[in-house]
């Protein structure tokens, strides 16, 4: 993982909601139903969700409303998956996006 609960900013308040995990890159995040997984990982300590396809230059989670689209990451293989406009599942495989996703099919 890219980073620590311990170095997150971000602190979940109490609540008594049941957890849940899923994978960033292998490895396993305990969140709370009805997360969004940027809120899940943030929450983690994870900070940059991609790479940009033209610089490689990484990037984090802006506006948290589904407008700016740096959140995008892979999710059970799909690629440009926006983290803030998805709640986390039991078992939900995600991984840090470097640069464009792969077009199926396609060359690179
Ligand atoms: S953080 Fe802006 S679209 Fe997800």
């Amino acid at each position: 993982m890219h980073s620590t609960a311990d170095a997150s900013p971000f602190r979940r308040l109490d609540d008594d909601r049941p957890a849940v995990s899923f994978t960033y890159d292998g490895e396993t995040v305990i969140a709370r139903v009805g997360d969004s997984i940027a809120a899940a990982l943030l929450a983690a300590g994870v900070i940059s969700f991609r790479d940009t396809a033209v610089s490689g230059a990484p990037r984090s989670p802006y506006c948290l409303m589904g407008v700016c689209f740096e959140c995008l990451v892979e999710i059970d293989g799909v690629g440009n998956r926006q983290a803030c406009q998805t709640e986390v599942r039991e078992g939900m495989r995600v991984r840090h996006q470097l640069g464009a996703r792969a077009v199926v099919g396609g060359e690179g």
